[in-house]
């Protein structure tokens, strides 16, 4: 997109609010409707030169051979967002820290993050801080701006009791942390799923009740409505800006998409799906997001990846997800890649000021 373009967008933008909930929509075009095309200018960095890749989603470094799956970008239907300008990104936030709070999938966008701006300031200064009690800190000092990854897979409390792993869906200790961010960006989904050797609790409490299992989309919504609560009384929203990343879609299951493979999984998978539509529907936690979020009463911005995620069968680390272990993940992403198009469109959010 041209300057002058730029101009006539960010002039023509209407404010608007959908309840409490700020709006994706620039003058009625959503931003997370629309479809993939392909691009020669993209990928937005070199993976290769990116300090901050993370092995597990270091795609080209652990073998992938093909490449064109970074090679497109997010066009949404009926506008287009402004072009990423990290040192944009860098000034407007001097002084100031971005908080990643979630499960692996708010560590791969941080990761991302990381690198985008990175590579927009090639010989930036940087301090890293290795990982203590889950949080991973990186600091642009030129700028003084920091990227935190605070672990949390749930947001509620998990703790453990007489040897017992117990899930409190309705309280929320470790969040003080929070509160110091200037922007901070929340995901919570995947692990509310886990069953088995992953399940990570031995049972649930909620008040004076505990139960041994519940119905997991029940659970995510008393536990993300505990959340929204949270941000509520917690949050001083002249100094924090809140963001929810949507729901990160799997490619487990080709029958989705309408692939006619019985075991069709995100396994060699080059393209993303074309058009505007995922065959295999929304996710259960989809509507919760919803409807959770649209009852807050103070400002978060829902960051509505899911779709455009959904349609890039392509984009996931599938067998390079490491140099050693090759397992099958369809579930993180590579960067670069989609979570770099979650951050542009960050971006697209704060560089068009008028949508929040
Ligand atoms: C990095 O720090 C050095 C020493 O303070 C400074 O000369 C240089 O300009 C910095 N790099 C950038 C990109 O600001
Ligand atoms: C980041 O680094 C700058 C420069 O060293 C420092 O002044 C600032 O306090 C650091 N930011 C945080 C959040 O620690
Ligand atoms: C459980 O909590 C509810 C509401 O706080 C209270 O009315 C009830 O008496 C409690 N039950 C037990 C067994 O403590
Ligand atoms: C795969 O997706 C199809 C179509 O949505 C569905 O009918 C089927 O149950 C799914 N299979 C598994 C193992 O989840
Ligand atoms: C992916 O492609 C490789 C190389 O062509 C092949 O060996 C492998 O079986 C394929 N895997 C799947 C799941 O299709």
């Amino acid at each position: 997109m041209r300057f002058l373009d730029l101009i006539l967008l960010v002039i023509t933008v209407s404010s608007c609010f959908l309840s409490e909930v700020c709006s994706s929509l620039l003058n009625g075009c959503d931003l997370f409707q629309g479809s993939w095309v392909y691009d020669e200018s993209y990928p937005i960095y070199d993976s290769s030169k990116c300090p901050f890749v993370g092995g597990g989603f270091d795609c080209q470094g652990n073998g992938r051979p093909d490449n064109s799956y970074l090679k497109y970008r997010w066009s949404p239907s009926g506008c287009e967002i402004p072009r990423f300008d990290g040192q944009d990104f860098l000034k407007r936030y001097e002084g100031k820290s971005i908080m990643f709070v979630g499960d692996s999938l708010s560590h791969n966008q941080w990761r991302s993050f990381s690198c985008m701006l990175h590579a927009a300031v090639p010989n930036m200064n940087y301090t890293e801080s290795a990982e203590r009690g889950g949080m991973f800190y990186l600091n642009f000092t030129d700028y003084k701006v920091s990227l935190v990854f605070i672990r949390n897979v749930y947001l509620v409390d998990l703790v453990v009791e007489n040897s017992e792993r117990i899930l409190k869906i309705d309280t929320i200790s470790s969040g003080d942390a929070w509160k110091n961010a200037d922007v901070a960006i929340f995901n919570t989904w995947h692990w509310w799923l886990h069953t088995g050797r992953l399940q990570a609790w031995d049972k649930i409490q909620e008040g004076n009740m505990t139960y041994k299992d519940l119905d997991r989309v029940v659970a995510f919504e008393k536990g993300l409505t505990t959340w929204s609560k949270w941000v509520g009384q917690n949050i001083n929203h002249q100094t924090t800006q809140v963001y929810y990343l949507g729901i990160s879609p799997v490619h487990y299951n080709g029958t989705e998409w309408g692939s006619p493979g019985r075991r069709t999984t995100c396994a060699n998978q080059t393209e993303p799906i074309g058009g505007s539509v995922y065959p295999g529907g929304q996710i259960s936690g989809q509507p919760v997001v919803q409807r959770v979020l649209s009852k807050m009463t103070s400002p978060v911005y829902l960051l509505d990846v899911t779709l455009l995620s959904q349609l890039r069968k392509d984009g996931h680390p599938s067998q390079y997800t490491n140099k050693e272990h090759k397992g099958l993940d369809c579930s993180h992403w590579c960067n670069a890649g989609v979570p770099d198009t979650w951050n542009h469109l960050f971006y697209a959010s704060i560089a068009l000021p008028n949508l929040c």
